[in-house]
């Protein structure tokens, strides 16, 4: 959500910060700008649209400087328009910002320096921190660091800032709280900033990820300091990025969602790589060890998390109380923060988050570590704000994703929340050791199961021909397949805008069967199982209305083959495990009928990778 790039040193900063807020581009695509600094003065390029807007808008002008800040916005105050992009600047067009976060007070401030005649452009809430900060440089007389100091007092909400002020060309000054920022130390005294490593790992592997309520100085002579918003100095933790170029590059695919799509297999096993041994008869959470007991022991569990991580929650409720018998509730972040939830300090609260930055997600978090429970994290993003509130957590390892729709994300997560889940069965004794080993030796052969669905790509775009345009679709799920056909609608309407909606299939016949004619498909996922019976009695009560099937059925299944319209047929697995097959092809399905309708795929209207305001 906004991204924010910015840079100092020897180099030409334009087309490092150029790159940078490309690398950026999915948290936020609706407008970008660029400022930097030179002989000549400040100048500040901003355009409405993608960053190649901004790129084409400022071939040929005057680019030069060695200092530069740069930004990619998701609109939050302000319709997204030139105007309103960032760099936002000061009245005498001598210091500029970039911001992502919200300034909740803004309007307060905004009135204040109204009266004390400063005048606005734009209807954003960062403009008022950037008069704000030079109304105190000039009139306290300080230098710009101190300023930002102040204004950062004064100020409710969430920021990651730059400022780049024309009276020190030497020195850029940041600040964070809530919203993420990193500082890269460059091999030559140069710096970079960033909201993420994805623009600074091509020039350093060394990092320092800024906490809530620090500003970082970087300078030319001065190095890199270190101030807390009370004016502590602190000493940087410099860490080590783990990070490969590779992996935020498209990789021969056409969009970054097909390659995260096909990483699957990988990222999987490399989601249980050193935590399940077969042969042994192990899994094992390294993560989340010392909170192993406690897990067992818990009369609660609480999962939190917004969209795609949401709908891993509602799998991992499902595995949790099926083989550890611990009752789950599953919270929408948004809804439980602000509804005075009931939690004690027994509860057990997990957040799951792909970027670990969702603001909702990390003020529920927040709430609960306020009343006292444990709270654990399953995050994608290593460093991100979740993981570091948390007690403990366990990773996903599903690599950088990259393309706004989650894929290879959720099946990490519901491949940490079946390991969590097992070894918690384990610990307690809910789970037969026969059983145990059964489902061990499953999961292992997951990713090579997922590979043999990515084969039939082909026969999945076939179908997505059919139905390309259909203007509505729903998806049909029971048990722990619901929340499959919860994220095949979420994934289908979010990139290709068709509207699709999820539901247990059962609920079909009290309300949403009126929908269906022989206009809508509905895709059910009917593979062998607890619930397969009744599946099909859905299947014929579709059928019966005219509504065409489209089944995700298990390998040799002829009764579904001979009902459906299409089928899939994916391997046979554990039940509970289905999940992290069936998910597969209803993901290939959603790529192509958004790229057959000719939508921005990594990109989808109205969306940003990275929430994080509320
Ligand atoms: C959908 C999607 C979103 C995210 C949601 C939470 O494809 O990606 O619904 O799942 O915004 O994001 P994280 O997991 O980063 O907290």
């Amino acid at each position: 959500m906004c991204g924010i790039v910015a840079y100092i040193g020897e180099e030409q900063a334009f087309p490092i910060v150029l790159k940078g807020l490309k690398r950026l581009e999915y948290r936020g695509y609706d407008s970008a700008g660029i400022a930097v600094l030179n002989e000549n003065g400040l100048h500040n390029y901003k355009r409405k649209g993608k960053v190649s807007e901004l790129e084409k808008f400022s071939e040929r002008k005057d680019t030069s400087g060695t200092i530069g800040i740069g930004h990619t916005r998701w609109a939050t105050h302000g319709l997204p328009n030139d105007i309103n992009a960032h760099p936002h600047v000061s009245s005498d067009g001598e210091m500029a910002l970039i911001h992502n976060g919200i300034i909740e007070n803004y309007d307060a401030i905004k009135e204040e320096l109204i009266a004390r005649g400063h005048t606005f452009q734009s209807e954003t809430d960062t403009e008022v921190l950037v008069h704000l900060i030079d109304d105190i440089k000039k009139n306290e007389n300080v230098k710009t660091s101190e300023a930002v100091r102040i204004a950062l007092n004064s100020v409710v909400g969430a920021y990651a800032i730059v400022v780049l002020s024309k009276d020190n060309p030497n020195e850029l000054i940041a600040a964070r709280k809530s919203s993420p920022l990193v500082v890269g130390i460059g091999k030559h005294g140069d710096f970079y900033l960033a909201s993420d490593a994805t623009p600074i790992i091509e020039y350093t592997n060394e990092v320092v990820y800024l906490e809530d309520e620090e500003i970082a100085v970087v300078g030319r002579d001065s190095g890199l300091r270190i101030f807390s918003i009370q004016n502590k100095e602190k000493t940087p933790y410099i860490q080590e990025l783990e990070l490969q170029l590779e992996a935020i590059e498209k990789g021969g695919y056409e969009h970054f969602m097909l390659k995260e799509i096909h990483e699957q297999p990988r990222s999987i096993r490399d989601c249980f790589r050193g935590r399940l041994n077969v042969e042994k008869g192990w899994v094992g959470l390294g993560g989340i060890k010392d909170y192993e007991k406690q897990l067992a022991n818990a009369k609660r569990i609480i999962m939190v998390a917004c969209g795609t991580s949401w709908h891993a929650g509602l799998v991992g409720e499902y595995l949790f109380e099926e083989l550890t018998r611990i009752p789950v509730e599953v919270e929408y972040a948004s809804e439980f923060r602000y509804r005075n939830p009931i939690i004690s300090e027994e509860d057990i609260v997990i957040a799951i988050s792909q970027s670990g930055e969702t603001a909702d997600t990390l003020a529920a978090l927040n709430l609960a570590k306020d009343k006292g429970a444990t709270i654990l994290g399953i995050c994608n993003v290593v460093g991100s704000s979740i993981s570091r509130v948390t007690d403990a957590g366990s990773y996903t390892h599903a690599g950088p994703e990259i393309g706004v729709a989650s894929t290879k994300a959720f099946t990490a997560q519901v491949t940490v929340l079946t390991l969590m889940a097992l070894t918690i069965a384990r610990n307690k004794g809910t789970l037969k050791e026969s059983d145990f080993r059964r489902i061990i030796t499953e999961l292992d052969l997951i990713p090579e199961k997922v590979s043999r669905i990515l084969d039939k790509n082909e026969k999945l775009e076939e179908i997505s021909k059919v139905y390309k345009d259909a203007s509505n679709a729903l998806y049909l799920g029971r048990g722990i397949s619901f929340p499959v056909a919860l994220e095949g609608a979420l994934k289908l309407k979010e990139i290709s805008y068709i509207h699709a909606e999820g539901y247990p299939a059962a609920e079909m016949k009290h309300g949403p069967i009126a929908l269906i004619d022989e206009e809508m498909p509905v895709f059910v996922i009917a593979t062998k199982g607890t619930s397969y019976e009744k599946v099909v009695s859905n299947i014929q009560e579709v059928k019966a209305r005219k509504g065409k099937i489209i089944a995700v059925i298990t390998e040799g299944d002829e009764q579904v083959k001979g009902m459906a319209d299409h089928y899939i047929e994916i391997p046979e697995t554990d039940d509970h495990l289905v999940p992290l097959l069936a998910t597969i092809p209803l993901q290939l399905i959603s790529y192509h009928v958004a790229v057959m309708r000719g939508a921005n795929v990594d990109q989808p209207r109205n969306l940003a990778k990275s929430v994080t305001v509320e």
